[in-house]
């Protein structure tokens, strides 16, 4: 027995969402192995289109990893954060406490920034926050799913920025239909995923 769909499915959610024809296509050409000098020409132009994307910096470093959201959020924390390491992470939902939760799995002693859910972080409340609880790491996500709200990543990463912090953006839900939150001043690492447009 196949489990693979026998009929189209029209898919309307946050993600993931319909894949273009285009894509389909090219997924549907010869495998190519991970060694094929090929290979490493199509990352390279990935790399450099997400960077685009991004509006990132020259000289930033954009990564195609395969996996899930989850796995590009770990991805991050897993290089940035050790035992002892002191981050802040801003929570304004349950995607937000599930990145708490993540750091402290990989050893960071977490201050928490806790705002009612439904409402956006302050930079105000992250300043004086950071004031009182220094962080190496402040981590946050963009467009929280869980409630709709979508904080001011770019006004949080300039304040975690001028406290000597680096910014990880949870940009999962958000980054083709929002402006860009890792354009020049705001997160520091900013992933997020291709089947969430
Ligand atoms: C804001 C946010 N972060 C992380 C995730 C997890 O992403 P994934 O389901 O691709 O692992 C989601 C999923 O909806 C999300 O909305």
């Amino acid at each position: 027995m196949s489990l693979l769909p026998e009929t189209d499915r029209i898919l309307l959610g946050p993600g993931p969402s319909l894949t273009a024809p285009r894509v389909m296509r090219a997924m549907a050409a010869p495998t190519v192995s991970h060694l094929d000098p090929l290979m490493m020409r199509l990352l390279d132009d990935v790399r450099e289109r997400l960077g685009r994307l991004f509006g990132a910096a020259d000289g930033s470093l954009a990564l195609a990893v395969s996996g899930t959201g989850t796995s590009g959020m770990e991805t991050v924390v897993a290089n940035l954060v050790r035992e002892g390491t002191p981050a802040t992470v801003v929570v304004t939902g349950y995607f937000g406490d599930r990145l708490a939760q993540m750091c402290e799995r990989y050893g960071a002693t977490v201050t928490r920034v806790d705002v009612e859910w439904g409402r956006a972080c302050d930079p105000d409340t992250l300043a004086r926050h950071l004031s009182a609880n220094k962080s190496d790491v402040v981590a946050m996500v963009h467009a929280e799913t869980s409630t709709g709200v979508l904080n001011p990543v770019r006004e949080l990463a300039r304040v975690a920025g001028e406290h000597g912090a680096l910014t990880i953006v949870d940009a999962r839900q958000l980054e083709m239909i929002a402006p860009s939150p890792a354009a020049p001043t705001a997160g520091d690492w900013t992933p997020t995923v291709s089947e969430a447009r």
